[in-house]
């Protein structure tokens, strides 16, 4: 008499299991790139532990789930080239053979940026700032140099990163200072030299602001009609649960595309923590100082908020499948939560968690439900 209920229980059981083991299992019984595969690369940005593969665990997920890679920072400039004419390639190299072994898309990261660019660039043996055209001498040894070493084996180059405001104005950094707006011109048109093959890309953050977004493709436009190769368009992609909107971040996919170049999502992250001040961007030289009460979640993410960090990751993924014909590739900026820069950024040692899987290498629950919405 108990049996069919016992049957039924045991099938209840069975399916619980199923059902619930899955983000518990290893990698090799999700793959994020199989699911977007026909669609675009997913990708992960890597940092030297990885690189060298000292963590077996993180070497795991990225073969398996990823098949495009990021150097997180190996490949900026300051690290290139600590010193005139003194390059380091040693850690830019692994990166490249590791890519390599795995058979995925390399990304370079990135040639010409304000940011993590060496000092020395800027200033003469006299002490003072360079001319114009010492400056534009250093950039084309730098980029011919570095772009030249990879050729052939590096898909696509951000070759100018951040150039542009918010609002749309040239960022007054010291390349724009010194050369003017032609050092974007200038610098595609060295690292297309050294590369005739490789992609060539911009990339910035809060391209979802209406300033950037035209500014950006103004820039973009101008280049196109003076015939220098520009392939594709990076939206950086920092964000948090509630900026920016969807729909500003859409109309910047399809004012990009319709530009002609390929769209990116080269950094996402979500960050579930408060903002402390009025930028939402991700201009790195902002920083804060620690408060207790701007880390609310040093001992877990409390569920409603996992809640709402998955649904938004589920409205942008949806998003991006619904224009995967204009988007090449979606690069997450980091592996595990543990990883992110954003636990130190824009204040140093909060816990935040914002990628795809958590700290002890688990898909995050939610990260299924982007895999099915990839199959339909
Ligand atoms: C960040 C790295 O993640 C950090 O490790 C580093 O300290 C600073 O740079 N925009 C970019 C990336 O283009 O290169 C930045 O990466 C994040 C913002």
């Amino acid at each position: 008499m108990h049996k069919p209920r016992s049957v039924l229980l045991l099938v209840i059981t069975l399916l619980f299991i199923a059902n619930h083991s899955w983000a518990q299992k290893g990698p090799e019984e999700l793959s994020l790139k199989s699911a977007f595969s026909g669609k675009f690369d997913i990708g992960a940005a890597l940092n030297l532990k990885q690189i060298y593969e000292r963590d077996e665990q993180a070497a795991a997920l990225i073969k398996a789930q990823f098949n495009s890679i990021t150097a997180e920072n190996c490949m900026k400039a300051m690290y290139l080239q600590p010193k005139e004419g003194e390059f380091n390639f040693k850690d830019a190299d692994r990166f490249v053979e590791l890519g390599e072994k795995y058979g995925m898309q390399l990304i370079g990261h990135t040639l010409i940026w304000h940011s993590q660019a060496p000092e020395w660039i800027f200033i003469g043996k006299d002490g003072k700032e360079v001319s114009r055209e010492v400056l534009i001498e250093r950039i084309r040894k730098h980029i011919h140099t570095v772009v030249s070493r990879y050729k052939g084996r590096i898909k696509g180059w951000d070759v100018v990163n951040e150039a542009i405001l918010d609002n749309g104005d040239w960022r007054q950094s010291k390349f724009y200072q010194i050369i003017g707006e032609d050092f974007i011109e200038l610098a595609f048109q060295f690292a297309h030299e050294a590369d005739p093959d490789a992609e060539l890309y911009y990339n910035d953050f809060s391209m979802s602001q209406k300033g950037k977004r035209e500014g950006v493709a103004r820039m973009v436009r101008k280049l196109k009609v003076k015939g220098v190769q520009i392939n594709g368009i990076g939206m950086q992609g920092h964000l948090s649960l509630d900026y920016p909107s969807l729909a500003d971040f859409e109309a910047s996919i399809l004012a990009f595309s319709s530009l002609g170049v390929q769209v990116m999502i080269t950094e996402l992250d979500i960050s579930v923590l408060p903002i402390p001040g009025p930028s939402q961007g991700a201009e790195v030289s902002t920083n804060y100082q620690y408060d207790q009460v701007l880390n609310p979640y040093g001992e877990g993410l409390p569920v409603e908020v996992e809640s709402k960090l998955a649904n938004r990751y589920k409205e942008f993924f949806a998003l991006f499948v619904k224009h995967h014909d204009k988007i090449d590739r979606v690069t997450l900026w980091g592996l595990t939560d543990a990883d992110s820069w954003k636990n130190n950024w824009p204040v140093r040692g909060r816990t935040d968690y914002p990628l795809l899987f958590d700290r002890n290498y688990q898909a995050k629950p939610f990260v299924r439900e982007l895999v099915e919405m990839a199959k339909e």
